[in-house]
Parts: structure tokens; sequence; C-alpha cells
């Protein structure tokens, strides 16, 4: 019995120093040219895919795929950020990219094997030690279905072409629903934007990505050309329901009234307030239940505001001021 935890321990401290010496003299190989020892590409594949399995989200909490307008949005984040490794629909990755250990695959065969939870999981979290990176913004989960949108649509062989417009007119004034307008912000509401993308301040992994590289001093200068362009008329819903409307004019004992910053009407808003008539109803319902969750940074004022909604007011919220004729301003 003594003898053979002996033995035991005499082969683990074998086992560690070994694994000491591979670390201190550089035993081990790390050039890709060679890849993997026999099995542990397998092993590694095997690993991975379990634990993918063992960790996405339930398939209830998928929500609506076929959105169009929800399609259109990831694949013109999946141009930007994912193209670059994995190539897009017809088009062949690069010979540097097939050159990587493990190799990203191309789209068409990254979407075969996995289940759109499976992918939503992928590509929130990111593979470790493979060069497949995560999500830039950690809590925008609801973000990246945009993404797996438009990879189920690859797969069923109804994904659109390559937008033509590139750049910010590819999402903003193209994309419905889940871009918001722009043409209603001031020029001091979309700095502060721009600058809190650019920060991180305000955490969201498409807006990240399309600021990246851009300075704060261009975000003033594109926020000054953005401003100068009038307001879009139309774009408002027919309807305006009248919960909406009582709450953010009057507010309750735990929300404040809405209308007293961002209007309509008389507003004491500070500059820097963003205008919501006309505003996408999807997207301000979105911006509400972050702040309610905490994860919109940029203002304690708006996370004190929507710390108390229920879900049936953020929908009466976002439906009423959606369906207002669109105005620039407030503040
Ligand atoms: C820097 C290169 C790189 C970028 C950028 C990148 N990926 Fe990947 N991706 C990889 C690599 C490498 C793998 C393979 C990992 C493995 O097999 O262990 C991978 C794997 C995947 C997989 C799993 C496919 C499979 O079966 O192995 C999916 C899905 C995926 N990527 C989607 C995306 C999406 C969507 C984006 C953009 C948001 C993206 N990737 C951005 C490198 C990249
Ligand atoms: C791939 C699509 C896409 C591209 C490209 C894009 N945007 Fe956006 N933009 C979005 C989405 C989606 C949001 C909402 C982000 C969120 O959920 O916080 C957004 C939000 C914004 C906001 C905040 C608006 C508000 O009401 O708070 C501004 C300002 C903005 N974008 C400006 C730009 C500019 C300038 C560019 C070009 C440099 C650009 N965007 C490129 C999709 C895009
Ligand atoms: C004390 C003033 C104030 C009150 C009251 C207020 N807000 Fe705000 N709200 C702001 C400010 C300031 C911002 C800009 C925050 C930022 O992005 O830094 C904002 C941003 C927003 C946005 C994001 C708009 C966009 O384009 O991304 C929404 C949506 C919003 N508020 C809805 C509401 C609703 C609904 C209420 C009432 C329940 C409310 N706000 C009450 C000041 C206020």
């Amino acid at each position: 019995m003594i003898r053979g935890l002996r033995l035991i321990a005499a082969l683990a401290a074998a086992g560690l120093l070994g694994a000491a010496a591979v670390v201190t003299f550089g035993l081990y190989n790390v050039s890709a040219q060679v890849g993997h020892w026999p099995g542990v590409s397998w092993v590694l594949h095997e690993t991975f895919r379990n634990s993918v399995r063992l960790r996405a989200p339930a398939p209830a909490e998928v929500p609506d795929l076929s959105d169009p307008a929800l399609v259109r949005l990831g694949e013109r984040h999946y141009a930007s950020a994912c193209s670059p490794c994995h190539a897009a629909p017809g088009v062949e990755r690069t010979a540097t990219m097939r050159a990587m250990v493990p190799q990203p695959p191309h789209l068409a065969d990254a979407v075969e094997q996995w289940a759109p939870e499976e992918l939503h999981w992928i590509i929130q979290n990111g593979i470790k030690m493979s060069g497949m990176p995560a999500w830039p913004a950690r809590h925008r989960g609801d973000e990246v279905w945009a993404v797996v949108a438009y990879l189920v649509a690859v797969r069923q062989g109804r994904a659109p072409p390559a937008a033509k417009e590139d750049g910010c007119g590819g999402c903003h004034g193209t994309v419905a629903r889940h871009v918001p307008r722009l043409d209603i912000h001031t020029e001091a509401y979309l700095a502060k934007a721009l600058r809190d993308f650019i920060a991180g301040t305000r955490a969201s992994g498409i807006m990240q990505q399309a600021v990246s590289g851009m300075t704060p001093e261009e975000a003033d200068e594109i926020a000054g050309r953005l401003a100068a362009s009038p307001v879009v008329p139309g774009g408002a819903a027919a309807s305006a329901p009248a919960e909406g409307e009582a709450l953010a004019r009057r507010g309750t004992g735990d929300v404040p009234a809405c209308a007293a910053c961002h209007g309509p009407g008389a507003s004491r808003a500070r500059p820097g307030t963003p205008a919501l008539a006309g505003q996408g109803r999807a997207y301000l319902a979105a911006q509400l239940r972050l702040w309610r969750a905490g994860h919109r940074g940029g203002s304690e004022v708006m996370a004190a505001a929507a710390r108390r909604l229920t879900d049936d007011q953020i929908d009466a919220l976002a439906a009423w001021y959606a369906a207002l004729p669109p105005a620039k301003g407030p503040g």
C-alpha cells in the first residue's frame, strides 16, 4: 500500500519535472507549420464541441431569426468583423487565413454543424487558444442574434447579397428596426454617443467595431456633418398607445416623467439629451432593457429612470415615442 503510494508520488514528481523542462527549455514547438501532435486535434475538437453543447442557451431563447432587417444587420457586421477570417459566400479565404492553426473554417462550413443557439454561444464567447475572438461587448448577447440570423440565412440559401452601401450608411438609414435613425439627433448627442463607443463606456459589439480606429476628434467632425442633415419626415407608426403617453408625460411614484427631459413639448433637457420621437420602436425598447439591466453605460440619470420599468411599461413607452412625428432635438 505504502509502496504503491510512493510509486504514484514518484511518477507525479517525474511528470511535473518533465512539464517544467518542456516549459523552461522551450521543448514544445509552437510553430504553426507543424500542427498538433497526432490525436491532439481530435481531443481539442471534441472538447470544444462538447463544451459548446453544455453551455449554449436553451433553444427556447432563440428569437425570430427570419426577420430580414436582423439578417441584413448581421450581414453588415459580418462583412466588417468576420469575413477577414471566414470569407463570404462565393469568396475563398486568403492563403494566410488558410495557414492558421486551427484554420478558420469557410463560412459555408462553419454554419453547417451547429444549431442557432450553439452559434450564438460560439460568437459571443469565442474559442480560447484558437484565434476565434469573443464578442467585443461582454453583456451584449442581444446583438449577437443578428449575426446568427445571417449565418442561418446563409445555411438555408436565403442570405441577401452583400449590401452595396459600405460604412455608416450601410446600416443607418438602410436597415430598419434594430438600427437607430440618426437624423433626429443633435450634434452634442451624436458626438457623445460616438465618443462613448470609442471609449467603450457604451458597450456595443457592432458600434465598437464600426468606430475602430476613429479618433474622438474625428467623431466630433462626423457628428457635426450628420447633425447638419435635415430630419427625414415619416417613419412614424400609425397609432400611439395611450398608456405610453400617460407614463411619458406624468411618470409615476417610481418612474420620472420622460417628457420633462425628452419632450415632446417644452423640455428642460440639457444638451446631449437625445430625441426619441420617431425613433425605431424595437431600438428604444432594447435600450431601455439595457439600462434596466445595468448594461448601457453613459448616463446615471437614465439608469435611474429605467430601473423600475416593467416590460409592459417599456413596450408602451417605446411604442408611443416611435409613433410621434420625428423632430430634431430636444437638446
Ligand atoms: C482572427 C480570425 C477570426 C475572426 C475575426 C473570426 N473568427 Fe470565427 N473562427 C476562427 C478560427 C480560427 C476558428 C476555428 C476554431 C477551432 O476550430 O477550434 C473559428 C471558428 C468559428 C466558428 C465555429 C465553426 C467550427 O465548426 O469550427 C464559428 C461559427 C465562427 N468562427 C464564427 C465567427 C463569426 C460570426 C465571426 C465574426 C463575428 C468570427 N467567427 C470572427 C477565427 C476567426
Ligand atoms: C453594422 C451596422 C452599423 C454600422 C456600419 C454603423 N452603425 Fe451605428 N449603430 C448600429 C447599431 C446596431 C446601433 C445601436 C447600438 C446599441 O445597441 O447600442 C448603432 C448606434 C449608433 C449611434 C447611437 C445612436 C443613438 O440613438 O444613441 C450613433 C451615433 C451611430 N451608431 C453612428 C454611426 C456612425 C457615425 C457610423 C459610421 C462610422 C456607424 N454608426 C456605423 C449599427 C451600425
Ligand atoms: C433627467 C432627464 C431624463 C429623464 C427623466 C429621462 N431621460 Fe432618457 N435620457 C436622458 C439622457 C441625458 C440620455 C442620454 C444618455 C447617454 O446616452 O449618455 C437619455 C437617453 C435615453 C434613451 C436612449 C436614446 C437613444 O437614442 O439611444 C432612451 C430610449 C430614453 N432615454 C428613454 C427614456 C424614457 C422612456 C424615460 C422615462 C421613463 C426617460 N428616458 C427619462 C435623460 C433623461
